[in-house]
């Protein structure tokens, strides 16, 4: 029998957003915990949690200090126990975000790197170029701009792809790898279900840390030949991370991968390597027939060369969401929603990032409550990704629409939300929720949603082996509709026909 992970639907709470239990403004894990029931009315199959690991939080929970215990702004080992025991009662499956290429700068072990210059291999430590060493080791920048090289007081320097507060590990001292497996059968003994591996194709650097081609940085986007990712190295330590999982058969991993082109991308998911990879051609596809089939192809055929599931996603924790993507207000809501019809029709593993079941837009926020490290790293050029992290709108009419009860949410909530909330939803039989909580419904209990191909019978239309049609209309003219049995239609029908910027499921 196929694994559960292989077809199953994921919803990713980013905990500082999903729901505040304390009232401090900030989700947390019993905010999931009592809100679970919406997850299983929605009818997912699993959780991903964004980091709830030890963190002085410079990047939200990506700067990890103590892996294997609970931050205090999201609750203690108790909660996660609490959470995971709530959800499995109700069948949900719960995964955790691993962060492999880095910990964070107040991590014991960078403590004494920078208190003892003997005690530095576990980091990518150097000297600097130049007559007096004051220039960085090389030209790499940060992820999040800037060079990806800090001085320390005497000196050297050290390395770190994203933030200075998250110094890149030396994935070539064996207690980095002692540690990983510690972390991992910390979690996988109390219960937890799997992983999302953080820059699953960073870690391993190459040993002479070449300069990089400096026209091909881009936030979160990996080009070839960029030294600083996917060096052949790092399919060790996948190697390494499987064989720990191997012991807990259940388990799964999701790679988050971006690296050039497929084949690149199937070494990640070769039978001892990752289970699941994150393939982005959909999220960065525009709402256009030949586009959204070539990422649809792509991925799909990604996923094949290696054997493996693929995996859907329309937005996630980095990304603007694809209401805003495809064009905002009612054009971009309207695409938003036959896109989630398309994603949910598509075999393999499909992921929700909280907030696109209900349709929510990207915020366009502030400077000053700006918090995401790209704002001051790249000089106050990139705005980064706290718009699309604004906390879920639960009920009422206005801020903070019952996400806390403080009105000091981490970030501030538009007044406008009061439409958006799950409790104006649930009133409103055409409303976004609605459509994903029927859609989901559809893909999990009508035996058409099997088979792992898809069949284009044109080019914004397919067809599953066992029946489904799924078919949208990025065009501007209504179009006429396959034939088949209506399932389920991402709007209405314009005289049984189906207008622009919607999608229907048919058998
Ligand atoms: C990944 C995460 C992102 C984080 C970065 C550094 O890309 O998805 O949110 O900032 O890694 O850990």
């Amino acid at each position: 029998m196929a694994p559960w992970w292989s077809r199953a639907v994921f919803y990713q709470a980013y905990p500082r957003s999903f729901a505040d239990s304390n009232g401090d403004g900030v989700g947390d894990l019993d905010g999931i915990t009592d809100r679970l029931d919406y997850l299983a009315d929605l009818g997912v199959q699993a959780l991903w949690l964004n980091p709830v690991m030890v963190s002085p939080m410079a990047d939200h929970g990506y700067d990890v200090s103590d892996p294997r215990d609970i931050d205090p702004l999201f609750g203690d080992l108790p909660a996660l126990d609490r959470l995971v025991d709530a959800a499995h009662a109700r069948g949900i499956k719960v995964t955790m975000d691993l962060v492999p290429n880095h910990v964070s700068s107040a991590h014991p072990w960078f403590v004494k790197a920078l208190a003892d210059p003997s005690r530095r291999d576990r980091f990518i430590f150097r000297d600097g170029v130049g007559a007096d060493g004051s220039a960085p080791p090389n030209n790499w920048v940060s992820i999040f701009g800037g060079p990806a090289w800090t001085q320390v007081d005497d000196g050297q320097w050290y390395l770190h792809l994203f933030d200075s507060a998250q110094p890149d590990l030396n994935w070539e001292h064996p207690e980095v790898f002692d540690d990983i497996e510690k972390t991992l059968r910390f979690w996988l003994e109390r219960g937890v279900d799997g992983f999302r591996i953080d820059v699953a194709h960073g870690m391993a650097k190459p040993p002479t840390l070449p300069d990089m081609d400096l026209s091909e940085n881009e936030l979160l986007r990996n080009k070839a030949n960029d030294p600083r990712f996917d060096n052949d190295a790092v399919h060790d330590i996948h190697r390494f991370i499987r064989t720990v999982l191997d012991d807990y058969p259940d388990a799964v991993t999701v790679g988050e991968i971006w690296v050039h082109g497929n084949e690149r991308f199937a070494r990640y998911l070769r039978p001892d390597e990752l289970h699941l990879g994150f393939n982005f051609q959909l999220v960065q596809a525009d709402f256009e027939a030949e586009g959204i089939r070539a990422a649809i192809d792509n991925s799909l055929e990604a996923a094949a060369l290696a054997g493996a599931a693929p995996t859907w996603t329309l937005s996630n924790h980095d990304v603007p969401r694809e209401v805003s993507r495809y064009g905002d207000g009612s054009v971009g809501l309207r695409r938003a929603r036959a896109m989630a019809l398309v994603k949910l029709a598509l075999p393999g593993a499909v992921f929700i990032y909280n907030g696109a079941e209900l349709g929510l837009p990207n915020v366009e926020l502030p400077d000053e409550v700006l918090q995401d490290p790209v704002w001051e790293r790249s000089g106050r050029t990139e705005r980064g990704r706290d718009g699309c992290r604004v906390p879920l709108p639960w009920k009422g009419s206005e801020p903070p629409f019952g996400f806390s009860s403080s009105s000091e949410t981490w970030l501030p909530m538009p007044a406008d939300w009061g439409p958006l909330t799950v409790e104006a939803q649930l009133r409103d039989p055409d409303s976004t929720l609605v459509l994903y909580r029927r859609a989901i419904k559809l893909r999990t209990g009508r035996s058409e949603f099997s088979g792992d191909t898809v069949q284009w019978l044109d080019d914004s239309t397919f067809r599953r082996p066992s029946g489904l049609v799924c078919t949208f209309n990025a065009g501007v003219a209504p179009k006429a509709l396959p034939d088949g049995e209506v399932l389920l239609t991402s709007g209405p029908l314009a005289d049984g026909r189906l207008p622009p910027d919607t999608a229907a499921w048919l058998v």
